[in-house]
């Protein structure tokens, strides 16, 4: 299980983050979601141990982690821009990690990931040669082949679209419960961050505003916050919720 205990962050004294407590159990998807700017990307860097908190501990299975340099955490991010290596194919990205750590993943693990995320046909291409969402999956790929301890995602899904987003928001799914492993993403979606998660962390201007399953999102609002951010932007995607939920329970929402 992972804990955030009263994690704040600030920068240059600007208050970024402020009075962070959750929990995260073994195998959740949990979705960090809010409007730009509001400090989810600052959270993931926080769990990876990119940035340090300015003060709060974070806790991993009972041990404070708090202080404990990125690498040794044995967790593994997918960032925003995809930080992928512009002067390697796709295959040697994908294999990057690996080369030091060849026993993490067998060549056929390597394999079906290549098969699941759509990649074989663009091998042996270069980075540049990739649209956005070939991009997305590349860098989606080369993490999951290292079988991080948690899996962190920022904004996995926002450069892909129609099936692809489909097929790779099951896959995500499946891998983590598969594997049971603990799967924290960002998003700025409401409808990705109800369909994909077991819990939903919506943060307010680096508070937490609420934290709870999605059908509680739904059918109890914490606040105006939730009501507006969520509901706002679920209007543009009234269909898909519509399957997922039904619509007289939105309209109740909506009250
Ligand atoms: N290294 C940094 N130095 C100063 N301010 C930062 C830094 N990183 C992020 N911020 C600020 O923190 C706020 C939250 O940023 P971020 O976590 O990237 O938001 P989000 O991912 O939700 O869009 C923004 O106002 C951003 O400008
Ligand atoms: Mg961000």
């Amino acid at each position: 299980m992972l804990e955030l205990n009263h994690v704040s962050k600030s920068y240059d004294g600007t208050p970024i983050l402020r009075d962070i407590s959750i929990q995260v159990e073994e195998g959740e998807i949990v979705s960090i979601l809010g409007p730009s700017g509001c400090g989810k990307t600052t959270l993931l860097n926080l769990i990876l141990g990119i940035t340090d908190a300015s003060s709060g501990q974070i806790f991993y299975n009972g041990t404070d982690i708090t202080d404990l340099p990125m690498e040794k955490r044995g967790f593994n991010i997918v960032f925003q821009d995809y930080a992928l290596f512009p002067n390697l194919n796709v295959y040697k990205n994908i294999t990057y990690g690996l080369k030091n750590k060849p026993q993490i993943s067998s060549k056929q693990e390597v394999e079906d990931l290549i098969d699941l995320l759509g990649l074989r046909e663009h091998l042996y291409k270069r980075i540049d040669q990739l649209s956005g969402g070939q991009k997305q999956r590349v860098a989606l790929a080369r993490t999951m082949v290292m079988k991080p301890k948690i899996l962190l995602l920022d904004e996995p899904l926002s450069a892909l679209d129609g099936v692809i987003k489909e097929s790779i928001k099951d896959r995500i799914k499946t891998i983590a419960k598969e594997f049971k492993l603990t799967t924290i993403i960002v998003t700025h979606d409401p409808e990705e961050a109800l369909t994909l998660s077991d819990r939903v962390l919506i943060i307010e201007k680096g508070q937490i505003s609420q934290y709870a399953k999605p059908d509680e999102i739904i059918h109890t609002p914490k606040n105006n916050f939730v009501r507006k951010f969520i509901l706002n932007q679920l209007e543009i995607k009234r269909n898909n919720i519509y399957t997922l939920f039904g619509d007289r329970e939105l309209q109740a929402a909506a009250l």
